[in-house]
């Protein structure tokens, strides 16, 4: 069976200071539909990079990105931004929301990009709920905490009902009562069928996935406890 998500060898190659390194190097991964994936590691690993040429967002040096046997780095900017907008959904890391916009209008940001129909204004409110910030909908970033922030871009991320939920360090804020909490939502995510590929620093969060890897100077490998 073909993987929801295929990395083939991928690489990033930068240059620091008239020295090339290898922040992604050779790594391959194949994710299914349902999978919980979790991947640690220390900073400056390469993690955020993977994710990164994971989503379409960042160009390999070498490598394949597959979603759903396509390769993705060779679509076109429009058919890649349309694929991305329907069926990856991205939680960045560190503070994402736009802040001219209220938490709702936040959430609803990836569903307004393209043409849609149907009652967006119940979805989101049902993924606000999920994340336990409905009373939040009208406020603005800058009124929430970092928790609060983190939480609209889950909601955010889910608004398109992706196939792949891509999250970096969607608990880095948040406080152990909450974290359990998001991490219980991103199981149950999966559960119904989407794929989930989460990074995190947090070794408790863990426990949730059910495929477990750490990130060691751009290698990935299987992590044992
Ligand atoms: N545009 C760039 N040019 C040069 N080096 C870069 C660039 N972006 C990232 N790096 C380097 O690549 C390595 C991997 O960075 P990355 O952001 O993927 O790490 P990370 O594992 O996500 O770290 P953290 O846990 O701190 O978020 C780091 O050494 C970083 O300094
Ligand atoms: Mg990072």
């Amino acid at each position: 069976m073909m993987g929801l998500l295929e990395l083939e060898k991928l690489t990033k190659e930068y240059q620091r200071g008239g020295r090339y390194f290898n922040a992604v190097n050779h790594v391959s991964l194949t994710v299914e539909p349902g999978d919980f994936i979790s991947i640690i590691g220390r900073s400056g690993s390469g993690k955020t990079t993977l994710l990164n040429m994971s989503a379409g967002l960042l160009r390999p040096t070498e490598g394949t990105v597959l979603f759903e046997g396509n390769d993705i780095h060779r679509l076109k900017d429009k058919e890649l931004s349309f694929l991305r907008n329907e069926k990856i959904g991205y939680v960045p890391q560190g503070q994402s929301l736009l802040s001219n916009f209220t938490v709702f209008d936040n959430v609803c940001i990836p569903w307004s990009l393209f043409r849609r129909e149907g009652d967006v204004e119940g979805r989101v409110f049902i993924l606000l709920e999920k994340v336990g910030i409905s009373h939040l909908a009208d406020s603005y970033p800058k009124e929430l905490s970092g928790g609060e922030m983190r939480r609209a871009a889950i909601a955010r991320s889910l608004i398109n009902e992706p196939q792949l939920l891509i999250a970096d360090e969607p608990t880095g804020d948040l406080d152990v009562e909450t974290t359990a909490e998001i991490m219980r939502l991103f199981s149950r995510i999966a559960q119904e069928g989407t794929a989930v590929l989460i990074v995190t620093h947090e070794l408790d969060t863990l426990d949730y996935g059910n495929k477990t890897y750490s990130m060691d100077a751009g290698k990935l490998l299987p992590h044992t406890a």
